[in-house]
């Protein structure tokens, strides 16, 4: 049985059995360009297979620097941005908790730098590691990414001064190119022992590879039980249209924004699906968003979210479209006991389970938020497993390159992230941008 399971019930008022007939035809090419590898960025889809086609020593070879890392640090200390860290701390955080650095374990805590340029942030969590015996994954396919290049300077003088040189060589694991880049020359010159991305796989789609599997080795995850549940997605994920939900999910969205809903808010009702929701919004964020078109990602985490955003949702401007993940099996349940005195009038929500509760929040609100005008896409969840996590990544990870052939774009390349960069190293003098910086310091008024 799948575990990860589309169900279409709430959105009848809003797609009609004859708009999907209409459009099932360009989900049926989309995921043939796919699957024959003929569209855009054709040159990116080693994913597609890396749930059976992986390397079986190197992966052998994750297990036993997890093991390395866990029986000798304190603290891992995940160094990356973007692809390079979403889908490792969203793994964590889903299947093991969000509060995963606080509960009582037997595994190092796990700290996630180089993914903004925060002085405050990088100042903190080095005060964290005052006196604890740490390990550092540092992730970067281009291996030149300002923002991780610039943490692993710090971390990797923290280890050499605390270890010696050799023994930040029993510490320090860069996860990079095969071949190119600073990050695997200077690893090469050091000695850290190197894992690889392959170059068909974008940074966006690399969880399945040493960029997630080694941090979520190290938090316990069985990351056999992730490719596993990756391998039974990749092998049912291929069904025709009628029996395919990925393809039917990659459907319903382009139907919706051909009808004005451009925004698309990924929900869950767990504090620990808020990470797999930052890495859902970066895969579509990024795959679709190009050419002045695509459907915005965003997310909310309800009940808390309808405390903030529930009233836009609600109310506002009818431009958005839910897609719930509905969580099953919680990890763990909580059994609501009367109280005599019922001061607090409670007592009505007692004698069950704290997920009845919940579950009963899920069905009032995607009740009221229908009938106030927004669709409603359900995407049932079996549990948190590793299992189900492996399946539901690559159901979104194949959504979203049918989602992109199907609104003409190329779901696998990013020209718009370098606008930023080529700014950001005019303003601050790197070599070669000198042109660029008198012209944005004009713009600046400086
Ligand atoms: O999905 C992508 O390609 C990006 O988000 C990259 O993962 C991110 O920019 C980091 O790049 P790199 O791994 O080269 O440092």
């Amino acid at each position: 049985m799948a575990p990860f399971k589309l169900n279409t019930k709430y959105l009848e008022s809003y797609i009609a059995p004859h708009e999907m007939e209409a459009v099932k035809a360009q989900a049926e090419l989309a995921a043939k360009t796919l699957e024959e590898r003929t569209g855009a960025g054709n040159d990116f889809l080693g994913w597609l297979d890396l749930p059976v086609n992986y390397d079986k020593d190197e992966f052998a070879r994750i297990k036993a620097a997890a093991k390395k890392i866990q029986s000798n640090s304190d603290i891992l200390i995940v160094i990356g941005i973007g692809g390079s860290y979403l889908g490792a701390r969203a793994a964590i955080e889903l299947m093991k908790s969000p509060l995963y650095n606080n509960l009582k374990k037997d595994t190092p805590d796990i700290y996630y730098v180089g993914n903004n340029i925060s002085p405050t942030y990088l100042n903190e969590i080095l005060s964290i590691c005052e006196g604890k015996d740490l390990s550092v994954n540092v992730i970067s396919k281009s291996g030149t990414t300002t923002e991780p290049a610039l943490a692993f300077r710090v971390f990797r003088d923290l280890v050499e001064k605390k270890y010696g040189k050799d023994g930040a060589k029993e510490r320090i694991f860069a996860t990079t190119d095969k071949a190119r880049g600073t990050l695997k020359e200077l690893s090469d010159k050091e000695g850290y022992e190197t894992f690889v991305i392959a170059d068909d796989v974008g940074g966006r789609y690399s969880v399945l590879t040493a960029v997630g599997l080694l941090p979520i080795a190290v938090s316990g995850c069985d990351i056999d039980a992730v490719m596993a549940g990756a391998a039974q997605a990749r092998e049912e994920l291929k069904a025709g249209f009628d029996n395919n939900d990925c393809y039917k999910y990659a459907a319903i969205r382009n139907i919706l924004y051909r009808k004005g809903k451009s925004i698309e808010i990924l929900e869950a009702y767990d504090p620990s699906f808020a990470m797999m929701a930052e890495w859902f919004k970066q895969l579509f964020g990024e795959s679709e968003g190009k050419d002045n078109r695509g459907i915005y990602p965003s997310s909310c985490i309800f009940s808390t979210d309808l405390h903030s955003m529930g009233q836009f949702i609600q109310d506002g401007s009818r431009v958005m479209f839910e897609t719930v993940v509905d969580i099953k099996k919680p990890k763990q349940d909580f059994f609501l006991e009367d109280d005599a005195q019922n001061l607090d009038g409670l007592n009505f929500l007692t004698n069950q389970n704290m997920s009845v509760v919940n579950r009963c929040a899920f069905e009032g609100t995607i009740l009221a938020h229908t009938e106030g005008g927004v669709p409603n896409i359900v995407l049932e969840l079996e549990d948190t497993t590793e299992k189900s996590f492996g399946y539901m990544v690559y159901f979104f990870e194949k959504a979203c390159a049918v989602s992109g052939y199907m609104l003409g774009i190329n779901p696998f390349n990013q020209p718009g992230v370098e606008s930023y960069k080529k700014n950001m190293f005019a303003l601050l003098g790197k070599p070669g941008y000198e042109d660029q910086r008198s012209a944005l310091e004009a713009k600046l008024g400086r």
